[in-house]
């Protein structure tokens, strides 16, 4: 038994914010954004949007892009760095919002490594025969965490939602996967603030070593990409569609080229959806299915690298 994906969708918010508004916030410009990461845009939730409203959209269109309904699922898994709240899940909200009950549903906290540790998760429910048909949702509100006033983080990430459906299939399906965590980093990226006594202790706001993130990521989307194709038989020929985690064309480009893998099989949305985190890989993911690029039987390698650090990817035949 396999788990194959069986259907995809996203969500953006209305409201575009692009690079010459944000010179207009911070001193920053147009020409060191695009410079530096890639990125020109990105969307940011309405006041009244959160978490789960943008998986709600996502979630409802991968499962009507699968053929199946609501009541099929029997599994959700929400990846967030930014819930509704602190508890019930996103995923619990999700799954109340869905209009269902009773399967079990839980959030994923690895940052933007997210959605690769739930598609590993949902597999290997699916190949233990637990789960026939999981729902994933990458949903991001990171404009919640941000400082405005700090140009050295607000320019680089969005907000948005992708949701994968996952079903049981004697077809592959997941070839490979592996995850990987090492939280001796946790001080290189981090939003280092709890809630405590009814107050906020520390800062609610992303920190970030930009330089070492920048590195670090370079080196560990190389690497899992050998173990994970070393895992499953194959080499960097046999991947169709490579989609890295979305945050920086430099570092997607970087690790393209170590890997020897032609820049056009590198899936690239950062440019109009900044880093969304946890949603960056299925937004990217759907948006090229919806647009006929990936195709039915092409080799996929997914990979996630974020705070923590946390790191992993997932080969998967569309
Ligand atoms: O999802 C995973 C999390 N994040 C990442 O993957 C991000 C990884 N890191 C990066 O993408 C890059 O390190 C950044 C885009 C964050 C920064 O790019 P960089 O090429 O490493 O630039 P830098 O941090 O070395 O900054 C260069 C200069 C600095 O000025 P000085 O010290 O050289 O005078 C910064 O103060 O650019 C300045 N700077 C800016 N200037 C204009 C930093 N942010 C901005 C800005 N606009 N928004």
């Amino acid at each position: 038994m396999y788990s194959r994906i069986a259907g995809t969708g996203s969500y953006l918010p209305e409201k575009v914010l692009t690079n010459h508004d944000l010179a207009k916030m911070v001193d920053t410009s147009d020409e060191w954004i695009v410079a530096r990461t890639g990125i020109r845009e990105r969307h940011v939730a309405a006041d009244n949007e959160v978490a789960s409203d943008l998986a709600l959209a996502a979630g409802q269109r991968a499962i009507a892009s699968s053929g199946l309904v609501a009541d099929d699922i029997d599994l959700i898994i929400v990846a967030t760095t930014t819930p509704d709240m602190v508890f019930p899940s996103t995923a619990c909200i999700l799954q109340s919002k869905l209009g269902i009950s009773g399967c079990p549903a839980f959030d994923v906290q690895a940052v933007c490594s997210g959605f690769v540790y739930a598609m590993t998760i949902a597999n290997m429910f699916i190949v233990s025969g637990q789960a026939k048909n999981a729902l994933l949702v990458g949903a991001e509100v990171y404009s919640r965490i941000l400082d405005w006033n700090d140009r050295t983080t607000c320019v680089l990430f969005g907000d948005g939602a992708g949701a994968v459906v996952m079903s049981a299939s004697e077809e592959p399906g997941v070839l490979a996967t592996k995850l990987h965590a090492d939280g001796g980093y946790a001080d290189k990226l981090s939003v280092p603030g709890w809630v405590c006594g009814g107050k906020t202790i520390g800062s609610p706001f992303v920190q970030m070593d930009g330089g070492s993130v920048f590195k670090f990521a370079v080196r560990v989307f190389d690497e899992v990409a050998r173990e994970i194709l070393e895992a499953a038989k194959m080499s960097v020929a046999d991947v169709d569609w490579f989609i890295p985690h979305q945050a920086n064309i430099r570092i997607m480009e970087a690790t393209a080229r170590k890997l020897k893998l032609p820049l056009e099989r590198l899936i690239s949305t950062v440019d109009r959806h900044g880093n969304t985190s946890a949603a960056s890989i299925p937004l990217a993911l759907d948006e090229s299915v919806s647009a006929g690029r990936i195709k039915r039987g092409d080799n996929l390698l997914l990979e996630g690298v974020g705070g923590g650090f946390t790191w992993g990817g997932v080969l998967v035949r569309y």
